[in-house]
């Protein structure tokens, strides 16, 4: 089965508040985004955010440019569905993180638990170019993956975990490393996985 297949079966057959991901509110992501600035007037893009309620939670408070990329159509139909009419104020897209142009900027890209499928140099290469094609100079990147102690599959599928240096020296040259920690994120089903989270700026100039 391949990738967006795997992705698209997951979001058809599991309710999204029983995969192990997930939580009833992305405070983690809240509070980092606060901390580093982050304001209604700021543009945010959830890559990979599948059914997080992350742009719920930002709408609720005021932001008004938001966008969602996924690579599979049922995650966002999910996420859109339980937003009611206030969906209609994001930008859902759907495409492979990995393999994206994007058309615009964004002041904040956010990636919770999903860089580290990308268990291939190429892959990565290519969520490289994106980000530094659609994240703003000056701007913010907060990524959450497993961490060096975390699992080594998510979803049954195979990860990379990285610490804090791992995932810098792994994002390149451009993004300057603002802060990290480490999370111990409990799943539905009572289990702990560890997350190593990251915010980095993009050097502006
Ligand atoms: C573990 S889930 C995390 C979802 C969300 N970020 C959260 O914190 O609730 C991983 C997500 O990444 C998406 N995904 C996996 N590979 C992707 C890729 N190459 N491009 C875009 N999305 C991808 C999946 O469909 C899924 O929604």
């Amino acid at each position: 089965m391949d990738r967006r297949a795997h992705w698209e079966e997951v979001y058809r057959t599991k309710p999204r508040d029983t995969v192990s991901w997930f939580q009833p509110v992305p405070q983690a992501s809240l509070d980092a985004i606060a901390r580093h600035g982050g304001n209604p007037a700021r543009s945010l893009i959830d890559v990979g955010g599948g059914a997080s309620t992350l742009v719920a939670e930002l709408a609720a408070r005021g932001w008004r440019d938001l966008a969602v990329l996924d690579i599979s159509a049922p995650a966002l139909e999910v996420a859109r569905a339980a937003m009611g009419a206030e969906s209609a104020k994001v930008d859902w897209i759907v495409a492979d993180a990995a393999n994206w142009n994007p058309a615009r900027h964004y002041d904040i890209w956010h990636d919770r638990a999903v860089f580290h499928f990308l268990t291939e140099e190429s892959a990565r290469a290519g969520y490289r170019s994106a980000l530094m094609q659609g994240l703003a100079p000056g701007g913010l990147l907060v990524m959450a993956t497993f961490a060096l102690d975390g699992p080594e599959k998510c979803s049954g599928l195979p990860v990379q975990r990285y610490g804090p240096q791992e995932l810098a020296a792994t994002l390149g040259e451009g993004l300057d490393l603002q802060e990290h920690w480490h999370e111990s994120h409990v799943t539905p089903g009572g289990g702990m996985q560890n997350f190593n989270w990251c915010v980095l700026r993009r050097v502006s100039g």
